[in-house]
């Protein structure tokens, strides 16, 4: 018999395994959520920096699957437009990371579209429960992409005791297997959310020699830096370092963002010239779960892997109680 796992989550949303696709940038296109979300999770488009065209292709490309979308705050909500087609699409689900998104929150509450919203601290967890999200996403600082300082471990449980009971969380931040999964939900979560994991899958967007790299680098490898938002030339707020896999390009400014700073034309001009794939240079987004990416899988079988290896953990997990 097939496995499953029941959680607030799951209940909610009405899938059948606690486990989201992070929406990941240039990556989780509609092919990729699509997949997650026919194998039980949640998929989650990557609608990135609010790009309206790129969307319409995404979410035609998920075809009849429900799928949900994730923008970076920041930078779409300068475009209400961006916010406004996407619930006109009626996604399973709006995310918003990185920035305060009560507006964004407000209009998918009218829309009926349930809301996500990823923090990084307590406080930001506590203007995300203010606006009302239906499900807080805590991320750690192991995460792939852009995030903070804080590890998951403490942040997870305290976000609970702050949200209280009933509050839908999502873990999200170093998670790649069923031990990531079962150990997140005894820390206070209702599921996780999944980048890194989810980038290596044969329906991941991106070409054969990032998924490559990505199988040939580890967790040590990996770095928060500010680098390469200088190089591509986009506006982070300062608080927010991206992780990512170290490279020449990175070793050469990470130590000198002033440096880079006040030579970003000429820099920016060298990265975009660069091969895509040429990874001593261009950027390869991951986190520290790249330790447990080993192989290039389904989306499939990495959900159904994770999801009896979580329930064979939490079946055997009586044996750490003492009679
Ligand atoms: C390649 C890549 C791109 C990402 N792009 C985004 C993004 O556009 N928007 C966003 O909210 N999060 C983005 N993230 C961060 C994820 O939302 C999530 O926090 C992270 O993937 C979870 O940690 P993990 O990578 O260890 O699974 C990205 C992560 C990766 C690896």
């Amino acid at each position: 018999m097939r496995k499953r796992l029941t959680t607030r989550f799951t209940e909610r949303f009405g899938i059948e395994h606690p486990i989201a696709l992070a929406p990941m940038d240039k990556v989780a296109g509609g092919r990729l959520a699509a997949a997650v979300s026919a194998a039980g999770g949640l998929g989650l488009i990557g609608g990135g920096y609010g790009e309206a065209t790129w969307l319409d292709q995404a979410i035609s490309e998920a075809g009849n699957q429900r799928v949900g979308v994730g923008f970076i705050t920041w930078s779409v909500a300068q475009q209400p437009d961006v916010i406004e087609a996407a619930l006109a699409r009626a996604p399973a689900g709006l995310m918003v990371s990185f920035g305060d998104a009560e507006d964004i929150v407000a209009a998918a509450k009218a829309a009926d579209v349930p809301t996500l919203w990823q923090i990084q601290r307590l406080s930001q967890a506590e203007q995300a429960l203010r606006a009302g999200v239906d499900v807080l996403v805590v991320q750690g600082q192991e995460a792939g992409g852009h995030g903070m300082d804080r590890g998951l471990t403490a942040l997870l449980p305290a976000a609970r005791d702050l949200a209280g009971p009933e509050q839908i969380i999502l873990a999200a931040g170093g998670i790649a297997d069923g031990r990531g999964l079962a150990a997140t939900l005894m820390l206070g979560a209702d599921g996780v959310m999944m980048g890194t994991r989810f980038w290596a899958t044969t329906e991941a967007d991106g070409t054969a020699a990032a998924k490559a790299a990505l199988v040939a680098t580890g967790g040590d490898d990996t770095v928060r830096s500010k680098v390469f938002d200088i190089a591509r030339g986009v506006d982070w707020p300062w608080h927010f370092t991206g992780r990512i896999v170290a490279n020449n390009f990175l070793n050469r400014w990470h130590g000198n963002i002033d440096g880079l700073k006040d030579e970003a034309a000429a820099q920016q001009a060298i990265y975009e010239a660069s091969d895509p794939d040429d990874f001593s240079t261009r950027v390869l987004i991951a986190g520290e779960a790249l330790d447990l990416v080993v192989s290039i899988e389904t989306a499939r079988d990495i959900i159904e892997a994770t999801v009896s290896e979580t329930h064979a953990l939490l079946s055997k997990s009586s044996r750490f109680l003492a009679s």
